[in-house]
């Protein structure tokens, strides 16, 4: 069942996150489906821009529709992830999407909220929540590169949001994309949240570069012939204390694709005769799924599902 992302965030505000986590092909697909069944949790599907053209946007969306009906105790949202206006638009006009995220964060303050706002207005005029960006991760995010973090400052978030209406806001808190996070110890600014938390009760916050880059994974990639030098990912015990202030979602694309990447690596070098892709994309889809629902009981999402189920449905009448 697609349900609305704000009636996810509803039940979830403070004492849970809901998991985001981004796809790109039909194996992904099905292990996402599958782990979040197996650990009876609510789930959050992303599509990147990067996703969409990967093969095409409608194999994609037919994908996702395809799943809802094979699936039909499952209750989530199909949410584009870090969105330029017009790929917003794209996808308000698809009917499939229950949110967009506009990321206009490496633009002025003003330019963000004039580009966000007219988003917002375009996708509450379909019924779409939208999630919008103040400060800037570090690093690569699609084809905008920040050489440092720029904070989320509390007083701004406050003004962004009553300027622009958004329905949940991505805030910098020192993590990254990707696999190599931090240098040394984990530094997050939860300060920002509570801040941003006593200014906005009850309003949804995002944690982006999410990743917990798992020491196992990385080691193993680094056995059979990966080069990755230094992974360092977030502590999952931090997500209790992130809900708690106010984080409804949590997105997680790496960690996903360092478990493409072991079992491929790791299943081609113990099968080196074999060049058939269906029984490693089999061990890939039940490893992606174990993944999933070990990463649920983290973000506390796990047993929540009938709960939502009704939720939602109580608020659809
Ligand atoms: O925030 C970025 C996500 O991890 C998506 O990555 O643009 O390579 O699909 P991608
Ligand atoms: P990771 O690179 O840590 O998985 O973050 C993904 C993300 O924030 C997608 O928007
Ligand atoms: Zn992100």
């Amino acid at each position: 069942m697609i349900v609305p992302t704000n009636a996810l965030f509803k039940h979830a505000y403070g004492k849970y996150a809901i998991g985001a986590y981004n796809i790109n092909n039909l194996e992904q697909t099905m292990g996402l489906f599958q782990g979040n069944l197996q650990s009876k949790a609510p789930f959050i599907i992303q599509i990147s821009k990067g996703a969409r053209s990967y093969t095409h946007k409608k194999m994609l969306e037919a994908m996702l529709k395809t799943a809802d009906e094979i699936f039909p105790d499952a209750v989530f949202a199909v949410h584009l992830d870090h969105g330029d206006e017009a790929t917003c638009l794209d996808c308000i006009k698809s009917g499939l999407y229950s949110s967009i995220m506009i990321d206009a964060s490496h633009e002025s303050y003003d330019k963000n909220v004039e580009i966000t706002k007219r988003v917002v207005d375009a996708g509450h005029a379909k019924g779409l929540s939208v999630e919008a960006e103040l400060g800037q991760l570090k690093g690569i995010e699609e084809d905008i590169k920040a050489d440092d973090h720029v904070f989320t400052r509390p007083d701004e978030a406050v003004d962004f949001v009553k300027k622009t209406g958004c329905d949940s806001l991505a805030c910098a808190i020192g993590t990254s994309h990707g696999a190599f996070k931090f240098k040394g110890a984990q530094k997050l600014k939860f300060d920002i949240l509570e801040a941003i938390q006593k200014l906005m009760p009850g309003f949804p916050l995002v944690m982006h570069g999410s990743s917990s880059v798992p020491e196992d994974e990385v080691r193993r990639i680094n056995y059979f012939g990966g080069a990755m030098k230094d992974a360092k990912g977030v502590d999952e015990n931090s997500f209790a204390l992130a809900a708690k202030l106010g984080v409804t979602k949590i997105n997680i694309d790496t960690d996903g694709r360092l478990v493409w990447t072991r079992v491929h690596r790791e299943y081609f070098a113990l099968y080196p005769e074999n060049f058939d892709l269906r029984p490693v994309g089999k061990v890939f889809m039940a490893e992606y799924a174990r993944f999933i629902a070990n990463k649920n009981k983290k973000l506390a999402s796990a047993g929540q599902l009938d709960a939502v189920r009704e939720f939602c449905k109580a608020s659809k009448k």
